[in-house]
């Protein structure tokens, strides 16, 4: 088993301070920094933009995963590759051609990352693969942080790794929503590659000891 890589979500931190949760996150041992991008319309909340995706690139050389859980995604590309993000993922269904937008986001120099909502097939999905960097199974309905793992998501993780090791694929899994200290042995026993938290993170008053936790039970055959 690899290590997973642990991307804390920045919507979970205070706002008005969010250049120091930019900080914590590098000090806790985590990878990558996850980026929520709401517009209120795609899901009935909005976080922030753009700029402060670029405000905070030079406070930090993490990975930058943005997730964009916006309407019209191919509007905004090339503002968020040039905002910094290192992965930009999009939500299937709300786009129109997401073959394209994998090529325009390749185009930008930046890591193509694609997701789906717990309601949505992975069979939907399936002929996109090939030209994913990064594929972000939705564990929660998106919109909000700090809900409850929808557990049935997981077979999704199960069945990306089959089709990953039968066709030579190499994108990563993630999982996005409801991953704690109580699930997180689930999502990595089914396969998943990065576990983005939020809640779970930023209420944890040793971050480092629970990013090195982590870490050092993925190892464990029985978590
Ligand atoms: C939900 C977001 C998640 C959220 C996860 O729509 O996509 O990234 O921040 O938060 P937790 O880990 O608290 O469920
Ligand atoms: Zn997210």
């Amino acid at each position: 088993m690899k290590e997973p890589i642990i991307a804390p979500s920045i919507l979970a931190a205070d706002f008005s301070g969010l250049q120091n949760a930019v900080n914590e996150i590098g000090v806790s041992g985590a990878e990558w920094i996850h980026i929520d991008i709401m517009d209120g319309n795609f899901v009935p909340n909005i976080s922030f933009g753009p700029k402060m995706v670029a405000d905070l690139r030079p406070h930090s050389s993490l990975v930058f995963d943005v997730h964009l859980m916006i309407s019209r995604p191919e509007d905004f590309i090339s503002t968020f590759a040039g905002a910094g993000s290192d992965y930009i993922t999009f939500h299937l269904e709300a786009s129109s051609d997401p073959g394209e937008l994998l090529q325009a986001i390749k185009k930008s120099g930046k890591k193509t990352g694609l997701s789906i909502r717990p309601d949505t097939g992975l069979s939907l999905a399936e002929e996109f693969l090939p030209f994913v960097d990064l594929f972000l199974v939705m564990t929660v309905n998106p919109g909000y942080g700090g809900q409850k793992l929808i557990e049935n998501c997981l077979e999704k993780v199960k069945n990306l790794k089959e089709i990953r090791d039968k066709k030579g694929y190499n994108f990563l899994i993630s999982v996005d929503g409801g991953i704690n200290g109580e699930t997180y042995g689930k999502a990595l026993a089914a396969g998943t590659d990065v576990l983005v938290m939020g809640e779970a993170f930023f209420r944890a008053e040793d971050k480092k000891a629970m990013v090195n936790t982590i870490k050092t039970n993925a190892f464990l055959p029985i978590i």
